[in-house]
């Protein structure tokens, strides 16, 4: 066993030795496998050390570094055996038991590369060679960067503008096989033209890059010399002015799905990507640019601007372009800026008007006519129904207004008076509900008769209805036994004055309105007695013998405008009052009684002579006939006052009356004279005779002009008598220069003068 031993480590000392002498021929000697590791890694060398047959074994393993052995293992004697030069720090480690042995080298170092061959001998087989050519790599350097000047730069370059070319050299010193350096744009290869550089031991790659948005994200430089591991990269940011390639506006708050509703603030979002530097973002509603509501907060990693707008709605921004605009201030104004663009749609409760259709009244129509009317409306979303109300009550379908009230337009054929009132309609949509202000319709009809032809005082009255209010009337007036006569006023008023001809009959009226709309159908109609409009009896007269005849004297009463006197004879045949004479008297004016200084004006109307049993009458009278006639009879006393002397009737006493009258005139004038002085310091005293009632009514028939047949007090006769002025007594001119029957008006200081007597 000893000799065995030592036998061995003698062989393998020769071999050892030997084989330092025969190299290894890669090929001739044994196939060569390539084996790459990098610098300061392990890596493993295997050799196959089976022996082919069962009856053959293992004799020995050597491991040679370019025919250096550093490794060897004897089977016989179990012993390893390591290089002290090479196995530095417990670097080398063998796996004899594993098959194929393996022998693993760690923290390689660059000397390490070499060719490694592997020999293994059997006790019977021949002796077997492996080799492995391996090749440790060493890895260059980090990749730095030079401008086109030289200079170094680091981690950050720029800026630039889009579009801008980027010339820039990517430098790499050392590396084992010598490395390749490629430019990337993230995982993109933009540019792999490397080559060597003019300092020694250093490559390059000069980049020429026309920048754009995408391929200046995320600049990297990679220099790679094995698959072993990843290259080494050196990353390169490149400030690059950009505008926003997307701007988008977002509704976040007060809105229904994209509908913003009218008065309801709602807010909007604004996002703007990829603008370097940050951007400004700006509203604009229209043209109307938003400064107050907005804000803006900028995300600098992903450069992101968001800038929110409250906003409130009004009807009329419905369709307006709300526009987000977001401007790169570090950028050419022509390409510096990105908008979104949304048109609103503002909802709002429906906004209504109530028109009425036709001929451009605007609230007028005739009977008749078509009443069209229109609820105008202006909504979003549209109007879902419709509504009408008149009077401020809600129109359900009925007779008057047919069997649809829900639509956008009304429509009476035929209107009626009934349907003049207040209308006003509502629209609702999804929003709400509105309602017009109400809209008064006025229907026109013609004129018709109300309550007829009315007399107050002197006028007539034409009542009737009409819209508008009548203007014209046309009348036709036709007083009893005249011709018709044909008025036309303004006014419903037709004063008498306008009439000619004498009232005291019966008048025909009628009259016909009209206010433009249509000629009334009927006329009114009524037939008048003006009696009422005579003036009142006379109720202050007397009697008195003045100027040689009979005077009837009464106080003016209102309203007359002349007088009448009678004189009533008893028939000598039957005991009736017959007309004997008749005359006016009087000036006409019936403010008589408010003039005149001291007392009150007198009507006289001379009655000629009067004979015991005679009645004087008196009546007031206009152009609507006379009053009741006021009766008096002459007293004894008057009678005898108006006795005619004796000398009137002898023809021989007229030479002596001459000369006797004239001296009694002369002494009697005087007498007078004096009396008049003191009887005008008396007050006047007018007595009144009042008659009973019989003979009221017997004279009243009197006063119409007419007498038929009537009473008296004394008898029944049927006197007739037309005023007849023949039969009026011839007048005595001499004393008393005025005609019996002529108006007249009293001299205003005139009065009683002479004679003065009572009646009884
Ligand atoms: C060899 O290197 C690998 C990876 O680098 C490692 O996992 C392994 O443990 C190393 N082996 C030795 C023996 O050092
Ligand atoms: C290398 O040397 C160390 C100690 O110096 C030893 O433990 C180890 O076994 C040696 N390697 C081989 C393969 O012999
Ligand atoms: C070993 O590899 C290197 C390249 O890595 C080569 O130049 C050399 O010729 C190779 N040797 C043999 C023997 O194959
Ligand atoms: C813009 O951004 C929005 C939301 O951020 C996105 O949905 C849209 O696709 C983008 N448009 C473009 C052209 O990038
Ligand atoms: C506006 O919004 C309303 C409610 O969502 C909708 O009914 C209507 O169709 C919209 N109008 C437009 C023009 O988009
Ligand atoms: C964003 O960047 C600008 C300058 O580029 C800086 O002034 C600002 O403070 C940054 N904002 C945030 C939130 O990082
Ligand atoms: C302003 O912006 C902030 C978020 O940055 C937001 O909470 C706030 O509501 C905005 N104000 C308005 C008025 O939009
Ligand atoms: C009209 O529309 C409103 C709102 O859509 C609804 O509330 C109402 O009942 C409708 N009226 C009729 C008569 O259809
Ligand atoms: C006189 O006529 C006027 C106007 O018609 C009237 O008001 C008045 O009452 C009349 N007087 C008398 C006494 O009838
Ligand atoms: C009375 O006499 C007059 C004639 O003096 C006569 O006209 C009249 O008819 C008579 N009347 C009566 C009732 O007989």
């Amino acid at each position: 066993m000893d000799r065995r031993m030592r036998v061995s480590a003698a062989l393998i000392f020769f071999m050892t030795t030997l084989m330092t002498i025969a190299a290894f021929v890669p090929g001739a000697d044994g196939p060569v496998s390539r084996q790459d590791a990098l610098e300061g890694g392990n890596t493993t060398l295997l050799c196959d050390s089976t022996p082919d047959t069962a009856d053959d074994e293992l004799m020995l393993l050597v491991w040679y570094k370019d025919n250096a052995p550093i490794f060897s293992f004897d089977a016989r004697t179990e012993t390893k055996w390591s290089s002290i030069t090479f196995n530095t720090s417990k670097r080398l480690q063998a796996d004899i038991r594993q098959q194929p042995t393996a022998l693993v080298i760690s923290d390689l170092r660059g000397d390490d590369q070499a060719l490694y061959h592997c020999r293994v001998d059997f006790l019977l087989a021949p002796t077997r060679n492996i080799g492995v050519n391996l090749t440790v790599i060493v890895l260059p350097s980090q990749p730095f960067f030079l401008d086109e000047l030289g200079n170094k730069v680091e981690n950050k370059i720029g800026p630039y503008h889009e579009g801008d070319t980027l010339v820039l050299s990517c430098l790499v010193i050392g590396g084992r096989p010598p490395p390749r350096i490629s430019w990337y744009s993230g995982e993109d290869l933009v540019d792999a033209s490397d080559g060597v550089s003019d300092i020694p031991g250093v490559r390059e790659n000069e980049l020429y890059l026309p920048l754009t948005r995408d391929n200046a994200q995320s600049l990297s430089c990679r220099a790679t010399n094995t698959q072993l591991t990843r290259p080494v990269i050196t990353a390169l940011e490149i400030e690059l002015y950009l505008p926003a390639y997307n701007v988008s506006i977002l509704w976040v708050g007060g809105t229904d799905g994209d509908a913003l509703q009218a008065g309801k603030p709602a807010v909007a979002r604004c996002i703007a990507h990829g603008s370097y530097p940050s951007p400004d973002i700006l509203w604009w509603l229209d043209h109307r640019h938003l400064s107050q509501h907005s804000n803006q907060s900028i995300i600098n990693s992903s450069n992101t601007a968001i800038s929110h707008l409250e906003l409130t709605p009004s009807v009329g921004d419905n369709g307006a372009t709300l526009a987000c605009i977001a401007t790169n201030s570090a950028m050419a104004p022509d390409r510096n800026s990105k908008a979104d663009v949304v048109v609103l749609n503002v909802t709002y409760s429906p906004l209504v008007e109530i028109i009425k259709e036709g001929d451009g009244r605007l609230n007028e129509i005739v009977e008749l006519d078509t009443l069209h009317l229109t609820c105008d409306s202006k909504a979003n979303p549209p109007i879902e129904n419709y509504t009408w109300f008149f009077n401020d009550i809600e129109m359900k379908p009925n007779s008057i207004w047919g069997s649809v009230t829900n639509t956008q337009t009304l429509k009476i054929l035929e209107v009626e008076r009934k349907h003049a009132g207040r209308y006003s309609c509502a629209a609702a949509n999804s929003v709400g509900e509105t309602r017009t202000e109400a809209l008064s319709i006025i229907v026109y009809y013609p004129p018709e008769c109300a309550k007829g032809i009315t007399l107050v005082k002197e006028t007539l009255k034409c009542n009737v209805n009409g819209l508008p209010e009548p203007d014209t009337f046309f009348w036709h007036i036709q007083p009893s036994g005249e011709e018709i006569q044909h008025l036309t006023t303004g006014s419903p008023v037709l004063p008498l004055s306008q009439v000619t001809g004498g009232l005291s009959g019966l008048l025909e009226a009628s009259c016909e309105a009209g206010n433009g709309i249509a000629s009334q159908d009927k006329p009114c109609k009524r037939v008048f007695s003006l009696e009422q409009l005579r003036p009142p009896q006379p109720q202050q007269c007397d009697l008195a013998y003045e100027y040689e005849e009979f005077q009837m004297r009464c106080v003016p009463v209102e309203n007359a405008t002349y007088y009448e006197v009678s004189v009533w004879r008893m028939s000598t045949s039957n005991a009736s009052l017959l007309l004997e004479r008749r005359g006016s008297m009087g000036f006409g004016v019936s403010q008589a009684l408010a003039q005149g200084g001291g007392g009150p004006w007198l009507v006289r109307g001379p009655l000629g002579t009067l004979k015991m049993g005679d009645e004087a009458a008196a009546s007031a009278c206009n152009r609507y006939g006379c009053s009741r006639p006021l009766l008096l009879r002459p007293s004894e006393n008057l009678l005898d006052a108006a006795v005619t002397p004796w000398w009137k009737y002898k023809d021989v006493g007229i030479s002596v009356g001459a000369i006797v009258l004239v001296v009694l005139f002369i002494t009697s004038t005087s007498l007078l004279i004096r009396l008049i002085r003191r009887s005008r310091r008396k007050v006047p005293v007018i007595q009144v005779l009042q008659l009973d009632d019989v003979a009221r009514d017997y004279l009243d028939t009197i006063g119409e002009h007419k007498v038929h047949a009537s009473c008296s007090l004394r008898s029944c006769s049927s006197g007739y008598s037309d005023g007849s002025t023949e039969s009026a007594p011839a007048v005595d001119r001499r004393r008393k220069p005025r005609t019996l029957w002529e108006w007249e008006p009293p001299p205003p200081d005139v009065t009683l003068t002479l004679h003065r007597e009572s009646a009884v």
